[in-house]
């Protein structure tokens, strides 16, 4: 019993750590959207670029760095290498929710984050 307890607590000892430590430093440092719009069709350009950021999701499973290009779409996210995997695509879902929010049909933009930095182009 009394192990048990000792380790439970060492456990929510250690959660908390990780709450503390799990960062993804998502601050804004700049962020520029790309002063065209696309001219393609908006359904396509959308899809396209779905596929290339998902393709980049894919590899941040495994490195802090992925690139990708799907029909006119190249993407690339560099985390920096002190973040975990888990904080690095956190921080590649919140500038990619950004340049969506931020940039809707722009055929391009940057945005460099304290814990990445995400681009893509036409
Ligand atoms: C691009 O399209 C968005 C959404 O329609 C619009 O808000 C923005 O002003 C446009 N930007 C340019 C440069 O035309
Ligand atoms: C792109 O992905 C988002 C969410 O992942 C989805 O809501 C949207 O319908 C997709 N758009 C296209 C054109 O595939």
């Amino acid at each position: 019993m009394r192990i048990i307890r000792i380790c439970s607590i060492f456990v929510i000892v250690l959660m908390i750590m990780q709450g503390i430590q799990s960062d993804p430093q998502a601050e804004e440092l700049l962020r520029q959207c790309s002063n065209s719009n696309t001219t393609n069709d908006l359904s396509i350009f959308l899809n396209n670029f779905n596929k290339t950021f998902n393709g980049m999701r894919k590899q941040l499973s495994y490195g802090h760095f992925a690139t990708a290009y799907y029909t006119d779409v190249f993407g690339l996210v560099q985390c920096r290498n002190y973040l975990s995997i888990k904080d690095c695509v956190a921080c590649f879902e919140a500038g990619l929710e950004q340049i969506k929010r931020d940039c809707p049909q722009a055929d391009g933009a940057h945005l460099i984050y304290q814990g990445c930095f995400l681009r893509f182009d036409y």
